[in-house]
């Protein structure tokens, strides 16, 4: 009855109806009305994010929770580039990232969703069997970068420049660099260190080749650390990195990776430069995450860090798979009769 009231007031004042009757049936009319008006703004709104695709809806609401939900775009199979990469760090979409090194896997990898693939210098520990990257060449690391290149349809293509190819001059660096990026396709390069390699990596980038920077537990300098643990903990090393990360994007790196670092270090050195950083042991503040294949599918299964979760127990699927070929071989149970001509 006060609506009713206030609406007769309006009503009268506008000069809508006269009468009792007439304004409680200009109510309902009005009420209907707007009803209607409403139901129509809802069907629109559907409509228009039905024409998007999955990306396209995410894009639409940035930051908010339903862009997080919804940040595996299975369907969005446009390139990723390194400009890609930076839009999702601004949207907080969390970049994934895993190393491979041939063709198959590169495929299968790159088929299931993967943003980034870094043809790392693991290879040399992961498919040579070194006990450090350092052997690892640049004619392996562009045999391998090929390899992926030839899988890959969706995912950047990072390619390791491995010790040796970049420190000792920049004109070798770039040289190494040209040679990595017209022989294998690949998208862009990374490069271990700050500082100290600064020059060579001003000299790749005013090449036009994208860089990637890598801090914190840089494996090339393993002979200098003399140890595999958590690296900056002390405050001097801390403040070294950051500047370095200021550093790498001030001079036009593109993305940085952090290794096994703290993870309140890597959030600071995350919120405080624009470039995407992927973190490898460097705790969930970061903007992405990097794995080594082999190690996250359970293939190599003798390397088990804190940091490292494993999704798949493909060493035991393996073996078991080979044993049961071995009996079939051996019982003469395979082949059969199916399986010849
Ligand atoms: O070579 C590699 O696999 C790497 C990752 C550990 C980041 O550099």
């Amino acid at each position: 009855l006060y609506i009713l009231d206030f609406f007769y007031h309006i009503f009268i004042s506008f000069n809508i109806v006269d009468n009792v009757a007439g304004c409680i049936f200009s109510f309902f009319f009005f009420l209907f009305f707007f009803f209607f008006v409403f139901i129509f703004f809802i069907f629109l709104f559907f409509f228009f994010f039905k024409q998007k695709t999955a990306y396209e809806i995410s894009a639409c609401l940035v930051g908010s929770e339903m862009c997080i939900r919804d940040s595996t775009y299975t369907e969005d199979t446009r390139k990723v580039t390194t400009h890609r990469l930076m839009e999702m760090k601004l949207r907080g979409e969390k970049i994934s990232m895993l190393t491979a090194y041939d063709f198959s896997m590169a495929t299968l990898i790159d088929q299931a969703g993967i943003d980034v693939i870094l043809v790392g210098d693991s290879a040399s520990n992961v498919m040579a069997g070194n006990v450090t990257t350092l052997p690892i060449t640049l004619d392996q690391m562009i045999y391998h970068g090929k390899s992926v290149v030839r899988a890959v349809k969706r995912a950047l293509v990072v390619v390791d420049m491995p010790f040796g190819s970049y420190q000792g001059n920049s004109k070798e660096a770039v040289a190494s660099a040209i040679r990595i990026m017209k022989e294998t396709h690949a998208d862009c390069v990374k490069m271990e260190g700050g500082a100290e390699i600064r020059e060579s990596i001003e000299r790749i980038l005013s090449a036009g080749i994208p860089v990637m920077g890598h801090l914190g537990l840089t494996p090339q300098s393993i002979n200098k650390f003399g140890t595999y643990t958590v690296r900056a903990r002390e405050e001097a090393e801390a403040n070294k990195l950051i500047e370095d990360a200021h550093l790498l994007e001030e001079i036009g790196c593109f993305s940085l990776v952090l290794e096994k670092i703290p993870a309140a270090l890597a959030t600071r050195v995350a919120q405080e430069v624009t470039i995407p950083v992927i973190g490898i042991g460097a705790g969930g503040g970061v903007d992405g995450q990097v794995l080594v294949m082999h190690d996250m599918l359970g293939i190599n299964k003798g390397f088990s860090p804190r940091f490292l979760r494993r999704y798949a127990d493909l060493s035991t699927t393996i073996t078991e798979a080979v044993q049961a070929y071995v009996k079939d071989v051996k019982t003469q149970d395979f082949p059969n009769e199916k399986e010849q001509y």
